[in-house]
């Protein structure tokens, strides 16, 4: 007879599914790292599209290859018009996110030639979906408020695009650098929910279409990447520093879950977080509007306090994505095109070393019975 509490590791925790040349995180010292490099390190010095190529190729750019691979997602940015009117059309009122993975999908039935499942052929098509997927969100959100899309300007870089397609502006420098930072940051990390769903679905062999919708699926849900807009509507619905302590105790002794803290592998906190709490107080500072940052850090220092438990990624990127100006529904889809690199790095490696993931389980359910038929079932 089995035991179950023995054999069963719910969620997966603890288990070891792959082995990945992407990215290494060290849950206890709190530290993450792409291809070798301290991820705070890399969000302090380069750009998206460099951590990109590195994430893609597994080394630093040089200048050279830097410019061609900029060239290369400016030279797929632009959406088929077949995919805005099916944006324009989608049925009901879809949420952002829910229309970037519907989206995704039907980029598929757009691929030029689907039966060549060579590896430049597949690194093809992910620099179209990192390339695309802001183009698709930014349409989206345009035509939801009854605007017109806005083509991408090939004079800006990855996340400066993105804010011009979306509110017709070009971002200052200084919030460029905070978004690209930011994107970075949540470029990739591991074995994380939507990145294993991407991978069980590449392991069928299915394509890399197929993939995203999965992982993006997947980024969806407020234990993953929703979580960041739900941890703005708590700092919004807190109102004050001062009202944070008896909100927090309120919520912990309701059983509720504090968006944006916890996590399954660091115990010592998210080091994405730190450098996003730094971002935070600086923009709070350059837009002298010192209101977040102070109520985060009530927030942290009484979670803490009153729970032990850290604030993730999720926590310090929504006010700062909010003090960008960004509308809280397009908080997920943003996390989805800034791991949308993470994505496609564990879908390339999966296919290259590739082996169905199929886990057992163990049955717990009624013992073998008779079966009856339907006139005779009470
Ligand atoms: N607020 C209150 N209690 C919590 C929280 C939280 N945010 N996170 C964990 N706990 C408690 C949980 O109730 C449980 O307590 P008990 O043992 O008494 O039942 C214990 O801590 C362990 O929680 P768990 O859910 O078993 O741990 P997990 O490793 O499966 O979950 C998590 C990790 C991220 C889902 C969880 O911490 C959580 O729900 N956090 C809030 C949602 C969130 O911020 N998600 C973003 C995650 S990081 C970025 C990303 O990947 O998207």
């Amino acid at each position: 007879m089995w035991d179950k509490e023995a054999n069963v590791a719910r969620g997966l925790a603890g288990v070891i599914a792959a082995v990945t040349h992407i990215s290494l995180i060290d849950g206890e010292q709190g530290q993450l790292s792409y291809c070798g490099y301290d991820v705070t390190e890399l969000a302090r010095k380069s750009s998206y599209e460099e951590v990109s190529y590195l994430l893609l190729y597994g080394e630093l750019p040089t200048a050279g290859q830097l410019e061609a691979f900029e060239q290369l997602l400016l030279d797929n940015r632009a959406i088929s018009p077949a995919l805005l009117d099916l944006l324009r059309n989608l049925p009901g009122a879809p949420k952002p996110a829910d229309a970037l993975r519907t989206a995704v999908s039907a980029m598929a039935a757009t691929d030029s030639s689907p039966s060549d499942v060579s590896r430049p052929a597949n690194l093809r098509r992910a620099v179209r979906l990192i390339a695309q997927m802001p183009t698709i969100a930014a349409a989206h959100w345009r035509m939801r408020q009854g605007e017109k899309p806005i083509d991408p300007d090939p004079s800006l870089g990855h996340a400066s695009n993105f804010v011009y397609m979306l509110f017709g502006r070009a971002p200052r420098q200084v919030e460029a650098r905070f978004l690209d930072m930011a994107m970075i940051l949540m470029a990739e990390h591991g074995l994380n929910a939507s990145t294993f769903a991407a991978r069980v679905t590449a392991a069928t062999l299915a394509d890399i279409y197929a993939a995203f919708t999965s992982a993006i699926g997947a980024l969806n849900g407020p234990l993953h990447g929703a979580a960041n807009a739900e941890a703005m509507k708590m700092l919004l619905e807190i109102g004050s520093p001062e009202k944070v302590e008896a909100y927090i105790r309120a919520q912990l002794m309701a059983g509720k879950r504090i968006m944006g803290f916890g996590h399954r592998v660091y115990k010592s906190g998210d080091p994405r977080a730190i450098v996003l709490r730094e971002v935070l107080a600086t923009l709070d500072g350059d837009l002298n509007k010192p209101r977040w940052c102070k109520m985060a850090m009530e927030v942290e220092d009484q979670v803490h306090k009153q729970k032990n438990l850290y604030p993730n990624v999720d926590f310090y990127c929504a006010p700062t994505l909010y003090s960008l100006g960004f509308p809280m529904e397009l908080f997920t889809p943003i996390f989805a095109c800034s791991r949308s690199i993470g994505w496609a790095a564990h879908i390339l490696e999966q296919y290259d070393d590739n082996k169905l993931i199929r886990p057992d389980a163990v049955y717990d359910g009624p013992a073998q019975r008779e079966y009856t038929p339907l006139a005779g079932r009470k």
